[in-house]
């Protein structure tokens, strides 16, 4: 018996990075995965990836900008497996572009993504949990932003103490639901993503995690396979830190 048997999961951003992680952890605790992602293609790599390891996976292409198309999203999984019970909502995107340097399409698109995203997300999702009486969503956030600030970063920590914002009093809102939603705030992830990014921003992160080492996806996916639990059902409204600690130091750098 794994601690997720039974569960429908979705994740959005599902394919590569930390979504990537989050949805092998929780097919691997025995939840049925939907791959949801812009790139339809690597949501079915992934998936087969899943499907040969005897996991129940489906890919889906998703813009998770577009609100019909997210509202398909949830039909489809629907459609395929009778209930949604937990919403990794996790695309997210992280254009480098110093506060002198954003302009409002920049600033627009880091919101959509980010923000948007998740508010069409919870709102795709909500109706099945309701009518199944239970819900676990997960936002991925991130440190930067609600607790700190990076250079070349200010929009992007914009969307993402944004989406604390959002969880807060949408969580408030579905508890008569069933339905818990909460954030993990992730700090620095081994993912293509995090490679792209100048390297002396990524050596400068390296120096201050004390744990010495980047996260992986999967010690992301943990933490949401704990908040997507049963067990987790009367924590709502909050934020989990996954960081290796780097937030910790008193006069860090
Ligand atoms: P990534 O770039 O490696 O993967 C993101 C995935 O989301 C890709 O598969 C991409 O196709 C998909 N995606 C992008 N836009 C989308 C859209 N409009 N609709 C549907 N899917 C879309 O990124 P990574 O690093 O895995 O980040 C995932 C989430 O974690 C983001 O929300 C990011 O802000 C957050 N995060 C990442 C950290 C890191 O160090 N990598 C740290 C803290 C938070």
């Amino acid at each position: 018996m794994k601690s997720l048997d039974g569960r429908v999961a979705i994740v959005t951003g599902g394919a590569s990075g930390i979504g990537a992680g989050i949805s092998d952890v929780l097919g691997s605790e025995g939840a049925r995965v939907a791959v949801a992602d812009l790139d339809l293609g690597a949501a079915e790599r992934l998936a087969g990836k899943l499907t040969e390891r005897e996991l129940e996976a489906i890919p889906l292409g998703v813009d998770v900008v577009e609100r019909d198309a997210v509202d398909e999203m949830a039909a489809a999984v629907v459609e395929r497996w009778g209930r949604i019970d937990i919403l990794a909502a996790n695309a997210g995107i992280y254009p480098q572009a110093t506060t002198e340097e954003i302009d409002d399409p920049l600033l627009d698109r880091v919101m959509d993504v980010n923000l948007k995203g998740a508010l069409h997300s919870i709102q795709a999702c909500r109706p099945a949990m309701r009518r199944g009486g239970y819900g676990r969503m997960v936002l991925t956030s991130s440190i930067t932003g609600p607790f700190v600030g990076a250079e070349g970063f200010a929009s992007y920590g914009a969307s993402k103490a944004a989406m604390l914002g959002l969880m807060r009093g949408a969580a408030l809102e579905v508890t008569g639901d069933g339905i818990t939603i909460n954030a993990i705030l992730p700090g620095n992830v081994r993912t293509a993503g995090f490679e792209k990014l100048d390297r002396v921003y990524r050596d400068q992160i390296m120096r201050a995690i004390p744990m010495g080492r980047l996260a992986e996806p999967e010690d992301v996916g943990w933490a949401v396979r704990f908040l997507a639990s049963e067990e987790a059902g009367y924590i709502t409204g909050q934020t989990l830190v996954v960081d290796g600690g780097q937030l910790l130091p008193e006069g860090a750098l």
